[in-house]
């Protein structure tokens, strides 16, 4: 099977009423992770690389890596996405490279920090689809900006700070005629999202429901979606790490978010903690081990777990035979008769 699009992946969550996890790559370890759990759980994937992933494994080692994910594990529905691209040329790139769908964030400015105009934004990412569409690849966008800095991306600290309007997200939708919407309700990229559980105060699910209310055909997408959960934190600091009390988001509030049109949810950071966690653990117990094997076999085991636990609660679980794969030209064909599918 080849890497397919996102936008018949989601299709069918929707038609299943399922969320589907997308899960952040920089390394081969991290990909077999994923891909573990998919066979175990019998789940379609999404794998996405940022631009700093991107930077760090050099774009044809991924992509030839994903190449081998797809030999290995054909009966696997599986996705290769570009995270946060950060401009036009960025996204470019990446579907040049193979990839078969790509983010435009143009939420923010290219620097990836510095929040944008509405204006900007529908220009960017029109001409993402335009582009993207021709060859029957699949865009996400964001309006509203999430909090934190991740490989260098975000908005600032304040995740309440630029929420997303859902008037403006029903503009959006209609003038650029993306696959999936990304939006901003309070959450953010990395480990600190909240310093006490998140309360409708800090997690604006209300924002949530009424964007799906005004969208109800939209893709939605949940960035900054790690649970940040205590058993992970706790093996690291176990282990001589130093993380402070932090809060995630909790696996029913993504649930709700799945009842609600959320049909793409972003993960990195959980996997990050259970990576390092069982390295330390390796380091703490057995200093005398040197062969990086010893902790990276374990590792890879700790991220497969995270994976298929939450491939299992978001509900991918058991689905990844349910179609067949539609090829990029049919999908090119499908966008040529219908340009805007929302
Ligand atoms: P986390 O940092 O919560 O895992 O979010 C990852 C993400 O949203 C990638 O775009």
């Amino acid at each position: 099977m080849s890497l397919v699009s996102m936008r018949q992946v989601l299709d069918e969550a929707a038609k299943g009423g399922y969320g589907v996890g997308a899960f952040n790559v920089n390394n081969m370890e991290q990909i077999q992770s994923i891909m573990e759990a998919a066979r175990e759980t019998k789940s379609p994937v999404i794998v996405q690389a940022s631009r700093g992933a991107r930077a760090y494994s050099q774009d044809r080692f991924l992509y030839h890596l994903m190449l081998a994910a797809t030999e290995i594990y054909p009966e696997i529905p599986t996705v290769l996405h570009l995270d946060h691209g950060n401009s036009v040329e960025t996204c470019k790139s990446a579907i040049d490279m193979g990839f078969t769908s790509v983010m435009m964030d143009g939420s923010l400015m290219p620097d990836g920090k510095t929040p944008s105009s509405f204006e900007y934004n529908v220009d960017a990412t029109r001409r993402v689809v335009e582009m993207a569409h021709e060859k029957g690849i699949t865009v996400e966008g964001e309006i509203g900006c999430l909090g934190g800095i991740e490989d260098g991306h975000g908005a600032g600290l304040d995740g309440l700070a630029h929420l997303t309007d859902p008037d403006q997200a029903v503009e959006f939708v209609e003038k650029t005629g993306l696959d999936a919407l990304a939006i901003a309700i309070g959450t953010s990229h990395g480990a600190y999202k909240f310093t006490s559980k998140p309360t409708g105060a800090t997690l604006k699910m209300d924002v949530l429901i009424k964007i799906h209310q005004r969208l109800p055909n939209v893709h939605l997408v949940m960035h900054g979606s790690s649970s940040v959960p205590n058993d992970l934190q706790d093996i690291i600091n176990q282990y001589g790490g130093k993380l402070k009390p932090t809060w995630g988001v909790p696996v029913e509030e993504i649930q709700l978010g799945i009842r609600n049109g959320v049909r793409k949810i972003n993960v990195d950071t959980d996997n990050r903690l259970a990576i390092t966690g069982a390295i330390r653990k390796v380091f703490a117990e057995k200093p005398e081990e040197f062969d990086p094997r010893s902790y990276m076999k374990p590792a890879r085991e700790a991220m497969k777990k995270v994976v298929a636990l939450r491939m299992t609660q978001f509900g991918q679980a058991g689905h990844a035979g349910d179609y067949a794969p539609i090829s990029l030209a049919e999908m090119a064909k499908h966008y040529a008769a219908q340009p805007v599918l929302v």
